[in-house]
């Protein structure tokens, strides 16, 4: 099949937001955490067609078709799905790639791992000149800002030579291409000169789950500008699904949470003060597949962002995409003007914990954002935000949890707490009223066991490693299903973890994007995601095994002696696996 490549269309489907687009063609309106409209594809008087910003997918009750937002383009516009490809990136202004096909997409991965292994060699390179007395300077400046010997190994921090070509040379040296490189973005290209990309600079490695050097940030040590460089976008380097200091957390056993900030530095810094469990995004926002990242370690996060106005915007941001991933948030406030960094530096690790138990729920952050914008003196203020508050309480789905927040907003506000509950009832009537006919109840039969696992899989792909070498893809009854679980295992083996909306964008035919779609609907809360594929999966695998086991049964029926002997052997084979699943209790 021809394809695009996963970064390329990774970014394709960041810049299309599925809901923005749908709203081109289709008036929807936000109801309940999503947004309905009338359905382009069949005719309608009340809206049953649903657009989810969280998963990028579309989904319509009434005529039972869904998909991405390239599978949306693709039908309202009645054209092939490169063409569809085209008008996005067209609509996005990014320039259109090359379609690839299987040949050129070997040569990418085999490009990777030449990426990788000259980004071993220039990551040493940079920590042996930073121990060098070319480096004293930046040693000294590290120092100074806090940052221990033991915290320097732990990241690998080195320093880039004040040189045009000190790793260019290096690379030459070591036999690698010239081609190969310049792609490697070690080094850059003027008018057909090679030199170092990074030059009198403080470099941190960015280091993947698998260990792999991936790409460098590299900070001045004066108040020039850029403050820092960070490696372009490569065959090994996509920005928005890595996360800095990730492979550290990978290594340790047992973290109780992850503090997600916004800069390198804040992540050396917490580290070298104590918090080892600290990771920072890649100089963009926070994304959807770095939540999912997280999520393979730790339910618990705890967003530290700095504390300025830009911080407090991302920290809304990330809120949103880390609760939509099912992972418990807290908010970490700074001061104006002050970052993590900064803070722990001040008031040593102990301070430190101190905000931690001190963090605020979501929804007490985003109370607390709201009430800002309000006059909390006069009368009109403390109306408009008690109002502002039950909206934000209604979008609790817990009675139980709500009535911590209405007896606080009571008290701020003067309002009783009947007025408040009755604000909040009218104010979630709505979304209740939708959510109760959406949510699929788990029957467990067999087919069931079969649409939750998919469902399961496609919420949490970093656990499909986990549960491949229990189910087979012919395992699966439905045609559909195999291909759904056949390209979400492809994709785990090339490194990527899909989205909802990059998976989708895998699969071949319309049958297959329908389904996929319809999965995505059904519920996916469960205190351990991972356990619980597990058990779905052996239940299927043990379901297969029993309808082969009858079925060789029956063919003893009329079988020879010489044939039985065989299917004899055959169904003790079947029966010991059986007895191995269940743990040789039968
Ligand atoms: P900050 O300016 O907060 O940097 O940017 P910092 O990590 O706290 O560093 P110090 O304390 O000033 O030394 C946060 C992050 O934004 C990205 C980097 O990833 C940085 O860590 N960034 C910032 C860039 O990519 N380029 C820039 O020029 C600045
Ligand atoms: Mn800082």
């Amino acid at each position: 099949m021809a394809r695009f490549t996963d970064n390329w269309l990774s970014e394709l489907y960041s810049k299309n937001d599925i809901v923005d687009v749908v709203s081109e063609y289709t008036t929807l309106t936000e109801r309940g955490g999503r947004y309905w409209g009338l359905c382009p594809f069949h005719s309608e008087k009340t809206p049953s067609f649903s657009v989810s910003r969280d998963k990028q997918l579309y989904y319509c009750f009434g005529c039972k078709g869904g998909g991405n937002v390239t599978n949306f383009i693709m039908k309202t516009e009645n054209v092939t799905f490169p063409e569809a490809v085209e008008r996005l990136a067209k609509r996005a202004n990014m320039e259109m790639q090359e379609v690839l096909e299987d040949k050129q997409y070997k040569k990418i991965t085999q490009k990777k791992k030449t990426i990788v292994s000259m980004n071993k060699i220039a990551a040493q390179l940079y920590y042996d000149t930073l121990h060098s007395p070319v480096g004293k300077e930046a040693l000294s400046y590290l120092k100074r800002r806090g940052i221990d010997e033991n915290s320097i190994k732990r990241f690998g921090l080195g320093f880039a030579p004040d040189d045009w070509s000190t790793v260019t040379d290096l690379l030459k040296k070591e036999g690698f291409k010239d081609e190969d490189i310049k792609d490697s973005g070690l080094v850059s290209v003027k008018n057909n000169n090679m030199f170092d990309t990074f030059r009198n600079r403080v470099m941190f490695p960015i280091i993947n789950t698998f260990g792999d050097v991936i790409a460098f940030g590299g900070r001045v040590m004066d108040d020039s500008t850029p403050k820092y460089l960070n490696t372009k976008e490569t065959a090994a380097f996509n920005k928005r699904r890595n996360l800095y200091g990730i492979d550290l957390i990978r290594k340790m056993k047992g973290i109780k949470g992850v503090v997600i900030v916004e800069g390198y530095m804040d992540v050396v810094s917490l580290s070298a003060h104590g918090v080892k469990a600290a990771v920072a995004s890649l100089g963009t926002a926070f994304t959807r597949q770095q939540a999912m990242l997280i999520k393979r370690y730790t339910s618990d996060v705890f967003v530290a962002y700095d504390g300025d106005s830009a911080g407090q915007i991302a920290t809304m941001k990330a809120l949103d995409i880390l609760s939509g991933e099912g992972l418990n948030v807290r908010v970490v406030q700074f001061a104006d003007g002050e970052d993590p960094d900064d803070f722990i530096r001040k008031n040593e690790l102990a301070g430190f914990a101190k905000k931690v138990k001190h963090s605020l729920t979501a929804i007490g952050y985003k109370l607390d954002v709201k009430k800002r914008e309000f006059d909390m003196k006069t009368e009109d203020g403390r109306e408009g935000y008690a109002i502002a508050a039950a909206k934000i309480i209604g979008s609790i789905d817990s009675p139980i949890k709500q009535e911590r927040y209405i007896a606080r907003i009571a008290e701020q506000t003067g309002y009783s707490e009947h007025a408040l509950s009755q604000q909040i009832q009218g104010a979630s009537a709505d979304e209740k009223g939708t959510k109760k006919s959406r949510i699929t109840s788990i029957n467990k039969s067999r087919e069931n066991i079969e649409n939750v696992f998919l469902a399961f899989a496609m919420a949490n792909p970093q656990y499909v490693v986990d549960v491949a070498h229990i189910i087979k893809i012919d395992d699966f009854s439905q045609k559909t299903h195999k291909n759904i679980f056949s390209v979400l295992y492809e994709c785990i083996k090339r490194g990527v973890q899909p989205t909802y909306a990059e998976l989708v964008s895998e699969l071949e035919t319309e049958e297959d994007t329908n389904e996929a779609a319809r999965l995505a609907e059904i519920d996916t809360v469960a205190s351990d995601p991972r356990g619980y594929m597990i058990d779905c999966a052996n239940k299927m695998s043990r379901h297969v095994q029993e309808s082969k086991r009858s079925k060789l049964l029956d063919q003893m029926q009329d079988a020879t002696s010489e044939q039985r002997k065989k299917l004899l052997a055959e169904i003790g084979e079947i029966d010991k696996e059986l007895r191995d699943k269940s743990g040789g209790v039968r």
